[in-house]
């Protein structure tokens, strides 16, 4: 069994060591989707799923930092979420902060480097300043890399890139030329992460979402018809199972 190294509710989902695949991905990222649909299910408000979902990014970030991954980047809400009720939203941001406050020192203590993506400068003056302490606090730390994606859209982050560099280019600082993939990455909210290995999708729905269009041009995905509060550390792993399983070409030809 794994050595729980920060647990804060019994999952009773030890995962066994030898479930674990020898070639893990270096990046996983989440689309944590069904709260809703999960919700009312169990004839609960919309916002109850968001309760329970953060209660499973506890023991996702728990697993994923137990296991020695070393890139984890969750969805947790998208520069089209504002569009949903104000008292959804509100919900969300409150969740957020309350997050924040109660997991960010068990984080800290297993070494667990958080970072946010996304439109930062458009929440409440308090999540702007709690979620730069927070990637103050842990800047240092070696361990696993969490990245939560709030507010963020993947062609926002394209625009908000092509922006900077188009504004180097107009000061004289670099000629259109030097402008490579390289470049691009740089810029990115993303810049020093490796590209995205493994997209996971909860709920059964199959696309996107405006989530790292340029990071996972080369992932893999895993679909599971679980809504995200039903998902376990057990289906992580699955999830990891089958990656390790899928032959990659990145546009070459398939091993013979
Ligand atoms: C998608 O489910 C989920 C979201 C838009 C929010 C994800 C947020 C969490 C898992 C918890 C909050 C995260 C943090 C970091 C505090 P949906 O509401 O679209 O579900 P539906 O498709 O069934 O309606």
């Amino acid at each position: 069994m794994l050595k729980r190294l920060f647990s804060k509710r019994d999952t009773s989902a030890s995962i066994r060591t030898d479930a674990i695949p020898s070639a893990l991905p270096r990046h996983v990222a989440i689309i944590m989707d069904g709260n809703g649909r999960w919700a009312k299910g169990q004839g609960l408000l919309r916002t109850a799923g968001h309760a329970q979902g953060v209660e499973v990014l506890h023991d996702i970030v728990q697993t994923a930092s137990d296991i020695g991954l070393e890139v984890l980047t969750v969805y947790a809400f998208s520069t089209e979420n504002w569009k949903r009720p104000a008292v959804e939203v509100d919900f969300l941001m409150q969740l957020f902060s309350t997050y924040l406050d109660k997991e960010l020192q068990g984080m800290h203590e297993n070494n667990v480097r958080i970072r946010f993506i996304g439109r930062m400068d458009e929440l409440s003056p308090l999540l702007q300043e709690k979620t730069a302490n927070a990637e103050a606090l842990m800047r240092e730390n070696t361990g696993l890399r969490f990245n939560i994606a709030v507010n963020y859209g993947s062609q926002d982050e394209l625009l908000r890139t092509v922006r900077k560099l188009a504004a180097e280019v107009k000061a004289g600082a670099i000629l259109p030329e030097d402008i490579t993939a390289e470049t691009m990455e740089e810029h990115l909210d993303t810049a020093g992460l490796p590209p995205v290995d493994l997209v996971i999708r909860t709920s059964g729905d199959q696309r996107m979402s405006n989530f790292l269009l340029w990071q996972a041009a080369y992932a893999e995905f895993y679909f599971t018809e679980k809504n995200w509060p039903d998902f376990t550390p057990e289906d992580f792993v699955e999830a990891l199972q089958v990656f390790a399983g899928r032959d990659r070409r990145f546009g070459g030809l398939p091993r013979s």
